[in-house]
């Protein structure tokens, strides 16, 4: 999204595909330099160098804090976590006023927060980028992630299908569309009474259009893991959703991956899931199975924060 003419990374969607692929390129090529051992050049260490890149999280997180703590190290900056318990914000301070005075004195916020519009209200009032590192409708890091580990996977995007089993949240809304401009076909599998964002649906219908990769979305599990490549699903209660815990894990009876979904799918198939997981939507033996690439996607998080703080902040590519 743009305001004010500064570029945020509020969705995939928002993102044109030639972006989104350079995204994950460049994810690539930073995992290749952190990985070699070598020093690093100084245009990468000293990028951000006497910068301070913000952390306004209201919401846990495990990899999002790793991840974009080690990105700005990387680029020489200096990580700041304002978690919900640090600063003013919300108890004696607006989010308007934070926006400004968080914004005035950094490089760029990324920003997990509950509401889409709290995303859509950074990104007005700031004077540096936004980077979304989770709303209740997107998820764009983790998307950019799970291509880069899907590239890795199977070497070529193109002509694989990608099935979800699960809810519809801010997690498959990016990657159904990071999927499809990647050329893969998905299959998105939700319980009766759960919808995808009607929004969300025609973008993704669009993209299929351009890219020729069709897009569907089903009640039956099994039909959406039928000849998959892989197999993806995610908590089916997300953070802010506690009180609804009882029904909707009544509302996803049979919406478990385990092997008898497994076996529908793909000799190659894999399974993916943007972590935390728990027992009620995947089991232990597809969890912890060859065919499970969760763990390589989990590390894959460091690199796409690499991506977007070079693409939104640094706004330059460096050798
Ligand atoms: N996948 C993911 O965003 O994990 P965290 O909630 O631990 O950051
Ligand atoms: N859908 C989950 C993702 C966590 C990384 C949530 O929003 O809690």
């Amino acid at each position: 999204g743009m305001t004010k003419g500064i570029k945020h990374l509020v969705s995939i969607s928002d993102l044109t595909t030639p972006e989104f692929t350079s995204l994950v390129n460049r994810a690539a090529h930073h995992k290749k330099i952190f990985k070699s051992g070598q020093p690093v050049s100084s245009e990468i260490s000293e990028a951000l160098k006497g910068k301070l890149v913000a952390m306004l999280f209201s919401k846990r997180s495990t990899r999002t804090r790793i991840s974009t703590e080690g990105a700005a190290v990387y680029f020489g900056g200096h990580p700041m976590f304002l978690g919900k318990d640090d600063i003013q914000l919300g108890v004696n301070e607006s989010f308007y006023d934070t926006t400004r005075i968080v914004s005035s004195m950094t490089s760029c916020i990324f920003a997990r927060v509950n509401s889409h519009s709290e995303i859509q209200q950074l990104c007005e009032h700031s004077s540096v980028p936004i980077i979304n590192s989770l709303c209740d409708t997107y998820h764009p890091l983790q998307a950019i992630c799970d291509i880069l580990t899907i590239k890795e996977a199977f070497g070529e995007t193109k002509g694989l299908k990608l099935a979800w089993v699960g809810d519809a949240n801010n997690v498959i809304n990016d990657l159904a569309i990071a999927a499809l401009r990647s050329g893969i076909r998905v299959s998105v599998a939700v319980p009766r009474g759960i919808e995808m964002i009607p929004t969300i649906v025609d973008v993704a219908k669009t993209i299929s259009q351009e890219t020729g990769a069709s897009f569907e979305v089903t009640n039956d599990p099994k039909h959406a893991c039928t000849d998959a490549n892989i197999i993806v699903t995610d908590t089916f209660i997300s953070m802010g959703e506690e009180a609804q815990k009882q029904k909707k894990l009544q509302q996803f009876s049979g919406f478990q991956v385990n092997s008898d979904l497994t076996k529908l799918a793909a000799p190659n198939w894999k399974f993916m899931h943007c972590l935390p997981r728990h027992q009620e939507e995947v089991t232990d033996e597809v969890f912890y199975s060859d065919n499970s690439i969760v763990f390589e996607e989990g590390e894959n998080r460091l690199y796409a924060a690499m991506a977007a703080i070079e693409a939104f902040v640094i706004k330059k590519e460096l050798a």
